[in-house]
């Protein structure tokens, strides 16, 4: 009760006094957003606690999050949940991790559906627990025919994997024939990619203190706003999201060009 009034005031108003939401409203936001969700551990070691609470508390900050991408009317929101390396964690981690999708449709499912938010994965789904594909699938089938936010779970993801696992099927495909391989270019990559039909991010948001990519997105992020904070992902408010959003507001993007 108390962590959920810390948090209904945190996100409550800006220091000025004016409601960040509609401040950040009148600029212009940003169509896909990607977090790199960081500092879980970090969270539940400094206060005594297993790192799987670190965890817990996380996905009440993917459910704050997503509530205020949708409020905002974001398009596309990806979280970064489970990388191909995060295998290297011990077994009672992974487990838990692997419990959280299913954990979340019975909590969260009723209320993604209200608000009218599609549900997707990328990453390889073939390696994951059974309970864990069958979430997926629940989420998916539940969510198929809604239009307003995405909510993309990278789950088992790498980036390098992501890419090789592009290149050879597009081998695949220019062996028996069935594309031309001068016809080869960055269009076609995109439609080989997870993340096919979607827009590149316009911003990635990494908390808890690093500074770096992690391997994710590494094709898509090349034009991407990138912004960085101390604060653990237990403790990311949707201030601190509004924050990132208003200053991405602020940047200039060129693309290269001038
Ligand atoms: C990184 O923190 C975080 C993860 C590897 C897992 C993130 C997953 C969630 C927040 C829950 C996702 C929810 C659903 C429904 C899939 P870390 O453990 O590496 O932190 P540390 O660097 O402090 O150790």
């Amino acid at each position: 009760m108390i962590r959920f009034l810390k948090r209904w005031f945190a996100g409550a108003k800006d220091a000025d006094g004016e409601d960040l939401l509609s401040k950040v409203r009148k600029g212009p936001i940003p169509r896909h957003v990607a977090i790199i969700m960081d500092g879980n551990g970090r969270w539940a070691k400094k206060r005594g606690l297993p790192r799987v609470a670190g965890h817990r508390e996380g996905m009440n900050t993917v459910r704050e999050i997503t509530r205020a991408a949708d409020e905002l009317g974001i398009e596309i929101l990806t979280l970064y949940s489970f990388s191909t390396e995060n295998w290297k964690r011990p077994r009672e981690e992974v487990d838990y991790l692997m419990r959280l999708p299913q954990e979340f449709l019975h909590t969260d499912l009723d209320e993604l559906v209200r608000r009218n938010v599609q549900v997707r994965m990328i990453g390889d789904e073939t390696h994951l627990p059974d309970h864990t594909r069958s979430a997926i699938r629940q989420f998916q089938e539940a969510t198929r025919n809604n239009t307003g936010l995405i909510l993309n779970f990278a789950l088992n993801y790498g980036s390098r994997d992501e890419i090789l696992r592009a290149v050879r099927r597009i081998i695949e495909d220019v062996q028996s024939g069935k594309m031309d391989k001068d016809a080869v270019d960055e269009a076609v990559m995109n439609r080989y990619l997870y993340t096919a039909g979607l827009p590149d991010p316009d911003l990635v948001i990494r908390t808890s203190g690093e500074i770096r990519i992690s391997n994710f997105m590494l094709w898509q992020l090349a034009y991407s706003e990138l912004w960085f904070t101390n604060v653990s992902w237990p403790e990311f408010r949707r201030d601190h999201f509004f924050r990132a959003i208003e200053d991405y507001q602020h940047r200039s993007r060129r693309f290269g060009a001038v």
